[in-house]
């Protein structure tokens, strides 16, 4: 598919012709990757972040909410509860917080590693290369990293650099970086995000594809009251060329996904189920979607790791998401996955 074909699809508004779109993503998921649906438990370990990113609200001028950062034993608990819940994978995710030195997520990655049948993902931002490469030493399997969007001037804008430029290397650097140390490399993007139009979502999907990502994540911008997007954008009235921030783009997005990229992990994200908590999580999984990532941060942490407003799953537990998800992916007739649930390649 070209990028025209692409731009096409996200512009397409004839249910008739969409239903053919998730009809043949799903088909395409079922040959590729099949019936499994994989768990990868998702714990938020801090919050503290010295980004300024425009549309995140854990952003670090960010006054209003208060930081956490989680203990060794703290994680390490949750950790279990992850192999007691039989999940595959550990998801241990950060704002950008330096506070959480090498050595100590070396810890962690060592005894998980050590200890669990399970395999760890990371996602703690953009981290020197020597951290990156201390922790796949450690064990580390995989690492996620949005590269948000691929326009590079609405990236600027919507996030402003930390590091000197002498440092400073783009996430199409790091996730290169991240494959040549071994790691399995996830990314993309959020859709709606003001300033973004349906050529540059054709071109981040086309990226995609070209990046050869094992793990690709997307969901809509939800904006944060807290944030520089939130307030810049009130006066800008959207046009035509706007992607909205919907839950349908989000299906279209998840399907040209699966089609272009059909065996790729794909997750259906907590952010599309925010937009449609009865059924959202399953439509992304009917549309594409192969993963989901069931939340295991204590629910003490879970309210302070707002990184847009009314996320889903906030005022649960790591025992109710964990039978919730087992309950609605058995409605669906999919099986739970077993094992790490890496990437196959045919
Ligand atoms: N709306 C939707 N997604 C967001 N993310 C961060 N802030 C928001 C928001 N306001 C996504 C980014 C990031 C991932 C962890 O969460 O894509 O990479
Ligand atoms: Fe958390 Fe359903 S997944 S309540």
């Amino acid at each position: 598919m070209n990028r025209q074909k692409i731009e096409n699809w996200l512009r397409e508004e004839n249910p008739k012709r969409l239903e053919e779109l998730w009809q043949m993503a799903d088909a395409v998921r079922q040959e590729n990757v099949g019936n499994e649906v994989h768990l990868r438990g998702l714990l938020e370990i801090s919050n503290y972040c010295v980004r300024k990113c425009a549309y995140c609200g854990i952003n670090v001028d960010n006054n209003a909410i208060s930081r956490y950062r989680m203990t060794r034993d703290e994680i390490l608990e949750c950790a279990q509860k992850a192999v007691s819940f039989g999940y595959g994978t550990l998801v241990i995710q950060s704002g950008e917080d330096y506070g959480l030195t090498r050595e100590f997520i070396a810890d962690i990655v060592n005894y998980v590693k050590d200890k669990t049948p399970l395999a760890v993902t990371l996602s703690l931002g953009e981290r020197s290369f020597e951290d990156l490469k201390h922790w796949r030493a450690c064990g580390a399997d995989r690492y996620l990293l949005r590269f948000e969007t691929s326009n590079s001037d609405l990236y600027k804008f919507i996030h402003p650099p930390f590091s000197s430029e002498n440092f400073r290397r783009d996430r199409f650097v790091i996730l290169n970086e991240l494959k040549q140390l071994g790691y399995e490399i996830g990314s993309g993007v959020m859709i709606g995000i003001p300033g973004q139009t349906f050529a540059m979502l054709a071109e981040d999907i086309l990226r995609f594809c070209e990046l050869d990502l094992d793990m690709i994540g997307v969901g809509p911008y939800i904006s944060h009251p807290a944030t520089r997007l939130a307030a810049s954008l009130k006066n800008v009235a959207a046009n035509e060329d706007q992607v909205p921030n919907s839950e349908e783009m989000t299906y279209k997005v998840v399907a040209l996904t699966r089609l272009i990229c059909p065996q790729a992990n794909i997750p259906s994200t907590t952010a599309l189920a925010t937009l449609n908590t009865v059924n959202g999580r399953e439509l992304g999984l009917m549309r594409g979607a192969n993963v989901v990532m069931p939340n295991l941060t204590p629910p003490e942490y879970r309210v302070k790791y707002e990184i847009y407003p009314n996320k889903a799953c906030v005022s649960e537990t790591a025992e109710q998401c964990q039978e919730c998800l087992h309950l609605r992916i058995a409605a669906m007739g999919r099986k739970i996955g077993k094992g790490k649930g890496s990437r196959v390649r045919g």
